[in-house]
């Protein structure tokens, strides 16, 4: 039966701690992987921008010696022009795999529904699970493991907050997400994420008070403002701007590293000089990104 990877909701933590020492061995050990996709083709569908998710996988896949087809939907919406499911079933019948970002998660179980190929989630408005993957393999590669770690998810609750939950859970990483009021993370999900952390040990707090950041290993945020989101920046600046990102914070939290997907936006939600500081380690997770996927294709596409 054909396996997706839409979310590691429904992941073991021994199944994700194997998958993240694959990412680490296809880092370091390229050559040995350079065939595991021979022969085959992937499209990747994108209904909104990308550089990182596009660009990683594009090479990504090159390098494991498969190819990708990019299906820009940018320009006028693919999924609108036929039902998502009878664009997945085509596009299944040329593709070993369908790598898709989407508005809606639905789309993602559609196309899983109408698909007999794997299907992987390139983001969606519920999730980005091959971001979470990336982050915390930089998280092991910068501090020796994640057991035990904590990170501290500071801004908005979206999206990339749901994976860093679940997927640290899972790796039995001590998460912390502090937002502003109104702007927390699903409730749903950091609840499942709560009994996933059961499983590893590791615990889950949600505040809307920065001082629960304190102690924390690493300390990531992201946009204020997810794609999709038409709000105008004027009308949530003044919520968020407390919780910026900055050298004070570093400083209150004793947080040694700062993580941020990208892309960012400079002197928002994180300081320019943050960024560019020693420890930034933004361009090692953009890095990371293609070798968390390439894990994950060689996972479900040659077993
Ligand atoms: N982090 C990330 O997914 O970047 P892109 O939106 O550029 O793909
Ligand atoms: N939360 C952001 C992540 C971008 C990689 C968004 O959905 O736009």
């Amino acid at each position: 039966m054909k396996k997706d990877l839409l979310t590691f909701a429904d992941w073991t933590p021994e199944a994700t701690t194997r998958l993240l020492a694959l990412a680490s061995e296809i880092k370091h050990s390229p050559a040995s992987y350079s065939q595991v996709l021979a022969g085959k083709s992937v499209v990747g569908l994108f209904e909104k921008p990308s550089l990182r998710t596009r660009v990683s996988f594009e090479i990504g896949i090159n390098k494991l010696g498969g190819h990708m087809v990019y299906l820009d939907s940018q320009a006028g919406k693919l999924v609108g022009r036929e039902d998502a499911q009878d664009m997945a079933a085509n596009l299944a019948c040329w593709a070993d795999a369908i790598v898709a970002r989407v508005y809606s998660h639905d789309t993602l179980l559609q196309f899983s529904e109408a698909a007999r190929v794997p299907v992987v989630n390139a983001l969606c408005d519920r999730y980005h699970p091959c971001q979470g993957l990336a982050d915390y393999l930089t998280v092991f590669e910068q501090f020796g493991n994640t057991t035990g770690r904590t990170m501290a998810y500071i801004g908005d609750g979206n999206n990339v907050t749901h994976s860093l939950l679940i997927v640290g859970a899972l790796l039995g990483c001590n998460q912390v997400v502090v937002t502003p009021p109104g702007h927390e993370a699903d409730a749903g999900i950091v609840a499942h994420a709560r009994t996933l952390a059961a499983q590893t040990g590791a615990t889950v707090t949600t505040s809307n008070d920065l001082s629960a950041a304190e102690g924390a290993d690493v300390i990531y945020t992201d946009t204020w403002l997810s794609m999709g989101d038409d709000t105008p920046l004027s009308a949530i600046k003044e919520t968020f701007m407390p919780y910026q990102v900055n050298e004070a914070l570093m400083a209150a939290t004793g947080a040694s590293h700062v993580m941020h997907c990208q892309p960012a936006h400079r002197d928002l939600e994180i300081t320019g000089s943050l960024i560019d500081s020693d420890c930034s380690l933004l361009m090692q997770q953009a890095e990371n990104r293609m070798h968390g996927q390439n894990a994950i294709l060689t996972h479900l596409l040659s077993s």
